[in-house]
């Protein structure tokens, strides 16, 4: 199952993206996820990518669509795979399809995760993440069991650069302006399907796990 995963940032795309993978057993591909990992090495795709990522702006199309047509050429992908936070333009949603058709490939669901801005705000603000597994945890909402420690594996948790307040509000509005244009993309392919977020994780997912086992049939 080939599968989009769209939402502001701190609608939960992480948190939900983990639990699908997890039962459907197919890569997680995020793209924050792959800068921050470039970032951490200090490669010349970290280097690039951090200025635009410190300032909650987007990276340049032309650099996010190398690395997912990098990505979703490795075996692994050949089943299908989930990916979080890409494509975030409409730009971006074009290449893929035109990658996926050279391959004889096409997205079948595209699941938006839709929450309040004020919501997000408080989300993003409260969230803290795993060193060592990358487990997103959220001071209200989604506590560790000890303050500072993952439940999974014991690492330290940390709050990202881009969580702080001012990095916060530009990331939001940098995402909205993006965001209507690619779910109206992805709306008239018939593919588009809205999840209320604002809702229990464990809800959200059964939400999520139910449109997509109506595609196993
Ligand atoms: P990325 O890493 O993708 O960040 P994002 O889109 O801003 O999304 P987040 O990871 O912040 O949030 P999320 O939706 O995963 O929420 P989470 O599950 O953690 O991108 C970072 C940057 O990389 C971008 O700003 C950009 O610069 C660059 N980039 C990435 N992709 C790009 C692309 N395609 N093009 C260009 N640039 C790109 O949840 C958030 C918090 O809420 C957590 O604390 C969690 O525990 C809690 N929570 C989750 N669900 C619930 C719930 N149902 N109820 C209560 N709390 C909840």
């Amino acid at each position: 199952m080939n599968i989009v995963l769209m939402g502001l940032p701190g609608a939960g795309k992480g948190t939900q993206a983990d639990k699908i993978v997890e039962k459907y057993d197919i890569p997680h591909i995020s793209t924050g996820d792959m800068f921050r990992a470039a970032i951490k090495d200090g490669t010349e795709l970290g280097l690039k990518a951090k200025s635009f990522m410190d300032q909650g702006a987007l990276v340049p199309d032309e650099v996010t669509i190398g690395i997912v047509r990098e990505r979703l050429s490795k075996a692994d992908c050949e089943d299908g795979f989930l990916l979080d936070g890409f494509p975030r333009t409409v730009p971006q949603a074009e290449a893929l399809e035109s990658l996926l058709a050279d391959i004889g490939k096409r997205i079948e669901h595209v699941v938006n995760i839709k929450v309040d801005q004020d919501e997000l705000i408080a989300r993003l603000t409260g969230r803290w993440i795993c060193k060592v597994c990358g487990t997103a945890y959220h001071t209200v909402f989604n506590p560790p069991q000890v303050a500072g420690v993952c439940d999974k594996d014991g690492g330290e948790l940390y709050q990202r650069e881009d969580d702080k307040p001012d990095t916060v509000k530009n990331r939001l509005e940098v995402n909205m302006e993006q965001t209507q244009p690619l779910l109206d993309f992805y709306g008239s392919k018939g593919v588009l399907e809205n999840i209320n977020g604002q809702q229990d994780i464990q809800k959200v997912f059964a939400d999520i796990d139910a449109l997509l086992k109506g595609d196993r049939g």
